[in-house]
């Protein structure tokens, strides 16, 4: 396994296989708008990832059920016009491929034409098989995501770590090798034990991206609002905090508060 870094003016999904072979991590943060796309972008990220999570960091869901496929849409266009060089994978929502492999197709279509995305992402294994399928058909790329499915929420009850008896995790490395096999070009594991995830990253040849799943994998993904510190009441263990956003952003707005109240905002030179 080679160390070297390979410079790659655009990444796709051939240089994220590339990038495994090398033993290159790859790094894939979540973007929902256009603003934080473009610093993110140019700060070198490989891949972003529209997720669903934006119905909980934009929109104040407790879960990721309620957020729809227009909604994904304007999201994903907002940051497909921001970047250039990294790949962007978009989430398919709640209730957009359960029903059939029909409306599946459908729904990645209109996320491809609509938005401009590079890829779609799904949550689950064996259960969406042929809906997987008849995406990649039809020459979209899919980016599978096993262990913590956050769509399941409710079949599941906690947001607790995934996998830990041997059924599930025996189903969980199946699912993976299943995914390869139909053509998945990626993997999200969330919330799984290390060990697992290390195996499971190296039973296939393409990449497993984890978050809360080790470092035995072949690249991170984290909620960017989390790892900037702006979501403070969310603490799970696998999450590593950049900044403190929270903190700074409110003394930013207090001292603009201040300001605008005591007439020392705008001076003179803030004026015309
Ligand atoms: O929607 C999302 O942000 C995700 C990540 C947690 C992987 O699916």
């Amino acid at each position: 396994m080679s160390t070297s870094k390979k410079e790659y003016k655009k990444i796709t999904t051939k240089s994220l296989v590339e990038m495994k072979k090398n033993g290159e991590k790859i790094a894939m943060l979540t973007a929902y708008d256009y603003t934080m796309a473009k610093i993110l972008d140019n700060a070198g990220i490989d891949i972003l990832l529209v997720g669903d999570s934006a119905s909980n960091v934009m929109a104040g869901h407790m879960t990721t059920l309620p957020i729809t496929l227009d909604q994904m849409i304007y999201h994903a266009s907002s940051v497909i016009r921001a970047i250039n060089r990294c790949l962007v994978v978009v989430d398919l929502p709640f209730g957009s491929y359960q029903g059939n492999s029909r409306s599946a197709l459908d729904s990645a279509i209109r996320i491809m034409k609509e938005s401009g995305g590079h890829s779609v992402k799904l949550e689950g294994g064996s259960e969406i098989r042929e809906s997987i399928s008849r995406i990649l058909t039809a020459g979209i790329p899919v980016m599978g995501h096993l262990g913590l499915t956050p769509q399941s929420i409710y079949k599941f009850g906690s947001f607790t770590v995934r996998a830990k008896e041997e059924e599930e995790a025996q189903k969980l490395k199946e699912d993976a090798l299943l995914l390869e096999e139909l053509g998945c070009f990626a993997l999200v594991l969330e919330k799984v034990p290390a060990k697992l995830a290390k195996e499971v990253a190296e039973s296939i040849s393409i990449p497993v991206i984890g978050i809360g799943a080790g470092n035995g994998v072949d690249g991170q993904v984290l909620v960017t609002h989390d790892m900037l510190g702006m979501t403070h009441q969310f603490h799970p263990r696998f999450l590593r905090r950049y900044l403190d956003l929270y903190s700074e952003m409110s003394n930013a707005f207090e001292n603009y508060i201040t300001d605008v109240k005591s007439v020392d905002f705008p001076n003179e030179n803030e004026q015309y």
